[in-house]
C-alpha cells in the first residue's frame, strides 16, 4: 500500500487490543543471541521492523520461528498471537549489513550481544534519519569502558574484545540525557563481562527493564534496572529463556489520542498505564477522560481541547514518540499551546504538514507554538517518519474533506494493521 486515503468526521469507536511493545521487542531479539539453547519471546508484533530484526539475526546465525495465532485475532479476545522461537545455531557470522541497517536504526541493537558473545561485531554504522541525527558514540564508549576496541572500517564499526569484557563502574550520559538502546547494549555485554559493572546515567525507560528481566530469566544478575544506576554482575554463560513482551505504551498513547481527537470512545486491551503516567496526566489536562480498570482503559473526551505546555524527556517523562500526536491533538485547541522537544530537537517534520491542513503552528528551535484552530482541512501530505506519519493520519480523521497520506509505510514499522 502506498497511500491511505482519510475521509475525515467519523467518531472512532470501538475495542482495540494494544499489541507487544516494539521498542522492547527488537533489543529483546538481539539480546536472545547471547543464549545457548532455544529463547521463546511471545507478545512480539508483526511490523516491518520487526522482520528487518528477524532477517538480521537469521544472518547472524539463529534459526527463528513464528508459530501461528492459535485462535482469535487482534480485537478479539486475548493476546493470542503465536509466539517467536529462537535458537543460535552458527556463532561465526558477526556482521550487521548496510542493507539491514539502513532500513532499520535498531540493528545497532546486536552490537553489545554478539561483542560479548562472539568476541567480533561488524556492525554498519547508522545515517542521519527523519527525526534528526542520531549518533552512537555513547554505545561505542560504553562498550569500549569493558574494554573493546573499535575502529572505522568502510562506513562499519567494527569492534573487538581479547579474551572477555572486563566490568567496571561507568558513566553513560550524553548531551541530550541517557540513551535507551545504549543502556541496552551496555547492559546486555555486561551480563557475559568479567566481573561486576555498573551503569550511571542509564535510561530508566520500561523497554530497559523488560530487556533485563529477559536476562535475567536467561540467568544475568542484574540489579537496579528501571533506575539511572543498573548493576550487573558478570556470568560465563546464559541460556534461552521464554518471556512475554510488555504492551506497547506508545501505540496506547496514540490509540488514546485518536479518541479524543474524533471525540470518540475507544476501549483499549492489554495496556500498562503506569508505563504512560506523564502522557496520560497531560492528556487528561487536555481534556481526555480516562477510566483505568486493571490492563483495560476506556477513554473518551469532553468536545472541549484545553492548551498545553509540555516537554518531552527521558523516562518517566513526556515520551518523544507521542510528541507529533499530542501537537495533531493540540491543534484543535482553544488557545495557545507550547510543545518542546528536549530528546530530538528537530523532530518537527509533521509541523509543515499539519500547516497543510490548516493548523497554525509556529517552530522556534526546539519548540513549537500552537494557535488553536477550529478545524482541520484535508490536503495531501507526506508521512516522513514512524509517529509523524501517526500524527498526520490522527489529523486526516477529524480533519473536513479527504486526506491522502502518502509513503505509509512507515506506519508499519510501528503499528500493526493500524
Ligand atoms: N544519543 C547520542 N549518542 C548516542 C545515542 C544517543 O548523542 O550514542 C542521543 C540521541 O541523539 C538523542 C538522545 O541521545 O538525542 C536519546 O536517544 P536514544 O539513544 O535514547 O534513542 P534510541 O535508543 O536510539 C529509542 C527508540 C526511539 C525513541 C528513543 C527515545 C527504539 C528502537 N527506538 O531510540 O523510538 O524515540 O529511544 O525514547 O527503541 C520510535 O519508536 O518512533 C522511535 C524513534
Amino acid at each position: 500500500m502506498d497511500s491511505f486515503l482519510i475521509r475525515g468526521g467519523s467518531r472512532l469507536k470501538g475495542k482495540v487490543e494494544i499489541s507487544g511493545s516494539k521498542n522492547s521487542a527488537l533489543p529483546i531479539l538481539a539480546a536472545t543471541l547471547m543464549a545457548e539453547g532455544k529463547s521463546v519471546i511471545q507478545g512480539v508484533p508483526r511490523l516491518s521492523d520487526i522482520d528487518s530484526m528477524i532477517k538480521l539475526i537469521g544472518e547472524l546465525g539463529c534459526q527463528v520461528v513464528r508459530h501461528e495465532p492459535t485462535s482469535g485475532g487482534r480485537g478479539m479476545g486475548p493476546v493470542l498471537d503465536g509466539p517467536l522461537e529462537i535458537e543460535v545455531l552458527d556463532e561465526r557470522q558477526c556482521e550487521a549489513r548496510y542493507e539491514i541497517v539502513k532500513t532499520m536504526r535498531a540493528s545497532i541493537c546486536v552490537l553489545g550481544p554478539i561483542l560479548a558473545k562472539r568476541g567480533k561485531a561488524v556492525v554498519s554504522i547508522p545515517g542521519g534519519c527523519a527525526i534528526g541525527d542520531r549518533p552512537v558514540d555513547l554505545h561505542v564508549r560504553g562498550l569500549e569502558k569493558l574494554g573493546a576496541t573499535f575502529r572505522t572500517e568502510n562506513g562499519n564499526i567494527v569492534g573487538q574484545v581479547h579474551g572477555r569484557l572486563k566490568g567496571c563502574r561507568m558513566y553513560l550520559g550524553g548531551a541530550q540525557g541517557p540513551t535507551v538502546l545504549g543502556t541496552i547494549n551496555v547492559m546486555c555485554a555486561a551480563t557475559l563481562a568479567e566481573g561486576d559493572t555498573t551503569i550511571v546515567g542509564a535510561a530508566c525507560e520500561p523497554e530497559v527493564s523488560d530487556c533485563a528481566e529477559l536476562l535475567i530469566k536467561m540467568g544475568a544478575r542484574i540489579k537496579g534496572y528501571g533506575t539511572p544506576e543498573i548493576r550487573v554482575e558478570g556470568v560465563e554463560k546464559l541460556a534461552g529463556a521464554e518471556h512475554r513482551v510488555i504492551p506497547d505504551r506508545i501505540e496506547c498513547g496514540t490509540f488514546i489520542i485518536a479518541a479524543a481527537i474524533t471525540n470518540g470512545e475507544l476501549e483499549l486491551k492489554n495496556c500498562n498505564m503506569d508505563h504512560l503516567l506523564a502522557g496520560t496526566d497531560r492528556l487528561e489536562e487536555v481534556g481526555v477522560r480516562l477510566e483505568r480498570d486493571h490492563g483495560t482503559v476506556f477513554v473518551s473526551s469532553s468536545r472541549r481541547i484545553t492548551p498545553v505546555e509540555m516537554t518531552t524527556q527521558p523516562y518517566p517523562g513526556f515520551p518523544t514518540d507521542l510528541q507529533a500526536q499530542l501537537m495533531a491533538l493540540l491543534c484543535l485547541s482553544d488557545g495557545i499551546s507550547v510543545v518542546t522537544e528536549r530528546i530530538f530537537p528537530d523532530r518537527f517534520l509533521h509541523v509543515g504538514e499539519l500547516n497543510r491542513m490548516g493548523a497554525r503552528i509556529r517552530k522556534e528551535g526546539p519548540t513549537a507554538i500552537i494557535q488553536g484552530v477550529k478545524e482541520l482541512q484535508g490536503a495531501n501530505v507526506m508521512a516522513s517518519d514512524l509517529r509523524a506519519s501517526a500524527a498526520l493520519v490522527l489529523a486526516g480523521m477529524v480533519a473536513k474533506g479527504t486526506t491522502r497520506l502518502d509513503r505509509v509505510y512507515h506506519i508499519g514499522r510501528g503499528y500493526e494493521k493500524f
